[in-house]
């Protein structure tokens, strides 16, 4: 049963054929001279008169997939049914291009693309006549920037995955698309695997179309768009090949004539409580460390507050449940069949940890949807009482580092959370003297430099990859420790660093430090030999040297005009870096986010 049919909307249709936002462009008799202009070109590869000016309701489809966009990709297919699910519902669709962001194929970051994706598609939905709009998401980015110009624009919207690949697999074994890049690199750094065999390793854990088939960014976002209410309730988990992907195109095709009919926009849905059901999720499937960046952008062009430190308030003691790569063994098969997000949810909401209350795009409540959706596989998906770990979600540390990084709890290691985080005996802080890169490629130069001292209780420093420093906040704090190290058996550093981490690697990091060296943050002031202590208890990182010495630092900064960054390569770079806000403010454009709810301006 698909799941639209079992959950017919409630909600009374409340707009007329007449109060059709299209009908400005397309039949307003006030206006015949503009009427005519705009309607004659769109009759021109064979619409009709009665499709355009018959009271029917005119469908944006947002197409990310394209031949650059492989994880995308699929939704080229998927798109067709799409239209024939608008078509029956009595609509009309408009199937338009997305500026394309693959998260593997960009440099020197698809996140640079984000906020770029963004504006063209406030764009296109303020200034084309659309009076609702399906957001073709998937890769990474895509999800967010399809959702923060739903945000801005507010006409009715809803979401559809392209779905993850089916499972990698080699020799036996589970591969997990990025997660395998981590360990196959760590294998291939030790000298025990060459080149080619790294290589296929990695082929194998893309076995057919999709986005990764890990618990990584897009999975995450994909997720949390659906707890959000944004999409059908169950099917963000649904494999790309799969039919139910297909089947779950047409419903959505044919659930967004109904939302312009009912007026259901953005605004009725992402709500505070929307948001705080989706820091809960989050935690409880072990979701991307990119997550609170996108989620806060979206809330913040939506005009509803969330915060770093909301996540932590909202989702930190929240278990993960959710027993797939990288925090666990599984992948995106398992996942779906196992209940996907509908059995994490029914999970969440037995512990009363849910907002019931708040409405999706199937006009129902995450309640209704939800309720009772329990997994029969509780192994990929554990119960509430039984969780694969205890306080899974964010921490929010500040101290003279930074004023806000994230730590995700869920990868690090059982000893570690125990020692640092859990036991109240035990007063340990975790204190060491840093090794400090500036950017990846200094990085990559200088880690195996004996003189830099690197033993097992070195924390590893990753500065200037901030949205300034490194034009879009690169995903380059995964760095591994020294090969000597990795030949030993230390397999990960703790690492710290103002860039972002794939959401597919499992090392122990604190990401997102905001503000970032390039805009004075307290990194840019370190030196390599410095100790720091972070305390987890106390959500706390500090420098340990003196205030007077700090002072000095500072001063010897400024009167070399700031910490250094590369000149932009590309207009969109320098525009970008002129405007960008922090990534603990979701890296958002700022002269952006006053403009809310335009399509009602
Ligand atoms: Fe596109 Fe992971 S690289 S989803
Ligand atoms: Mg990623």
């Amino acid at each position: 049963k698909s799941a639209s049919d079992d959950q017919k909307s409630s909600r009374a249709k409340v707009i007329t054929p007449e109060q059709l936002r299209s009908r400005l462009w397309f039949d307003n008799p006030d206006n015949p001279g503009m009427t005519a202009l705009y309607i004659e070109r769109y009759l021109n590869y064979g619409l009709t008169g009665e499709e355009l000016q018959g009271g029917k309701p005119i469908i944006g489809i947002a197409q990310t997939g394209s031949d650059l966009s492989p994880c995308n990709r699929h939704h080229t297919d998927l798109a067709k049914r799409v239209r024939e699910g608008i078509a029956a519902a009595g609509g009309v669709a408009f199937e338009f291009p997305c500026h394309p962001i693959q998260e593997t194929g960009k440099r020197p970051t698809a996140m640079l693309d984000r906020n770029l994706s963004y504006l063209s598609l406030v764009e296109v939905l303020y200034g084309y006549p659309l009076d609702g709009v399906v957001l073709l998401t998937g890769c990474d980015k895509t999800t967010p920037a399809l959702l923060m110009a739903a945000a801005t624009v507010n006409i009715p919207a809803i979401n559809l995955n392209v779905g993850p690949m089916l499972n990698g697999w080699m020799n036996g074994e589970r591969v997990g698309s990025g997660t395998v890049v981590w360990k196959a690199r760590e294998r291939h750094a030790a000298g025990e695997i060459d080149y080619e065999e790294f290589l296929e390793i990695v082929r194998s854990s893309a076995p057919s179309n999709g986005h990764c088939n890990t618990m990584g960014t897009a999975s995450t976002m994909n997720a949390l768009a659906e707890a959000l209410g944004m999409s059908l309730p169950g099917q963000a988990a649904i494999p790309a090949p799969y039919r139910e992907r297909g089947q779950a195109s047409y419903d959505t095709g044919k659930r967004i004539v109904e939302m312009v009919w009912e007026d259901l926009k953005p605004s009725d849905i992402l709500t505070r409580e929307a948001f705080e059901n989706a820091v809960v999720a989050c935690s409880a499937i072990g979701g991307s460390t990119n997550a609170p960046i996108h989620l806060n952008a979206i809330a913040r062009h939506m005009g509803v507050p969330l915060s770093c430190d909301d996540w932590e308030k909202v989702g930190f003691d929240i278990p993960l449940l959710v027993n797939v790569q990288p925090a666990g063994d599984y992948l995106a098969e398992e996942y779906y069949r196992a209940g996907g997000l509908p059995a994490v949810m029914a999970e969440l909401i037995a512990q009363g940890r849910i907002h019931e209350d708040a409405l999706t795009a199937n006009g129902r409540t995450a309640g209704e949807n939800y309720r009772e959706r329990f997994t029969w596989d509780r192994d990929v998906i554990r119960p509430y009482d039984d969780p694969m770990r205890e306080q899974a979600g964010f921490l929010n540390l500040k101290g003279t580092l930074f004023d806000s990084a994230i730590m995700k709890t869920s990868v690090i290691s059982p000893e570690f959370q125990k020692r640092y985080l859990d036991d109240p005996q035990d007063p340990d802080a975790f204190e060491g003297k840093v090794a400090v890169f500036d950017g990846p490629e200094d990085y990559h130069d200088r880690i195996d430099d004996p003189s830099l001292g690197i033993d097992e209780n070195t924390l590893l420093i990753m500065r200037g990859t901030g949205p300034i420093g490194y034009p879009g906040a690169a995903e380059v704090v995964n760095m591994q420790p020294p090969g000597e190290l990795i030949r030993r058996g230390v397999f990960s550093l703790p690492c710290i660093g103002d860039g972002r981490q794939s959401g597919t690697s499992g090392t122990p990091s604190i990401l997102n430090a905001s503000p970032e060296a390039a805009v004075g943050g307290g990194l840019a002031l370190l030196q390599s030999g410095d100790r720091i202590r972070i305390d987890l208890r106390k959500r706390s990182a500090d420098i340990l040297i003196s205030s007077e010495e700090l002072e000095r630092r500072r001063a010897d900064l400024a009167a070399r005009g700031g910490y250094p960054y590369p000149a932009s390569q590309t207009p969109w770079q320098e525009i970008q870096r002129a405007m960008v806000d922090q990534l603990s403010e979701g890296m958002v454009l700022k002269p952006a986010v006053k403009y809310q709810r335009i399509a009602q301006s």
